[in-house]
């Protein structure tokens, strides 16, 4: 029985001995982890670097104090502190869960398809709501 487990250990020493095998195994266990970490979009969003602009670009032209979506809604979004405060029904970022928070939904067309955002107009491309997703998913941080 003991000669038994010691036969075992030496298995992966036999298998693993030769340099070449040994490089191919690491190499493409960084690759595989390398896609893993772009799939899951697991990199830092800065509000500042990545949400602002998007906001700027898609947002503001209605949803700045003045513009028809803030007089129709009450939501403000040119700061961030007017975005954490939401409409006058309540927020619309739920800070970890991107999931119930009604700015996703809304990009997403996940909510009533007539108050998808941007309104009336072409939907945000993919990328850019895996930026907003990301980050209400990592905390919604003033970052
Ligand atoms: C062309 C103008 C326009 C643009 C651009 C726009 N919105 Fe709106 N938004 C509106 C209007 C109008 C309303 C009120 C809609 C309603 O209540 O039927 C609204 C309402 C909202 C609401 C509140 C929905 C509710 O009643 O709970 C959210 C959240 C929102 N917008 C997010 C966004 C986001 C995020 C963007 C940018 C990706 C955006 N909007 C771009 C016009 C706009």
């Amino acid at each position: 029985m003991e000669s038994g487990i010691g036969r075992k250990w030496s298995v992966p020493d036999l298998h693993f001995g030769s340099g070449k095998m040994k490089s191919t195994v690491l190499t493409s266990g960084l690759l595989a982890t390398a896609l893993l970490v772009a799939a899951c979009g697991a990199r830092q969003v800065g509000f500042k670097a990545d949400v602002e602009p998007i906001v700027k670009q898609y947002c503001l032209e209605c949803h700045a104090p003045g513009g028809q979506g803030t007089l129709a809604s009450g939501l403000d979004m040119s700061s961030y502190e007017a975005l954490l405060k939401g409409t006058r029904y309540g927020s619309i970022v739920k800070p970890g869960d991107s999931l119930s928070s009604v700015l996703i939904m809304l990009v997403e067309g996940r909510a009533n398809p007539a108050i998808k955002m941007p309104h009336g107009k072409a939907e945000l491309p993919k990328d850019k709501i895996a930026i907003l997703r990301t980050w209400v998913d990592q905390g919604a941080k003033n970052n």
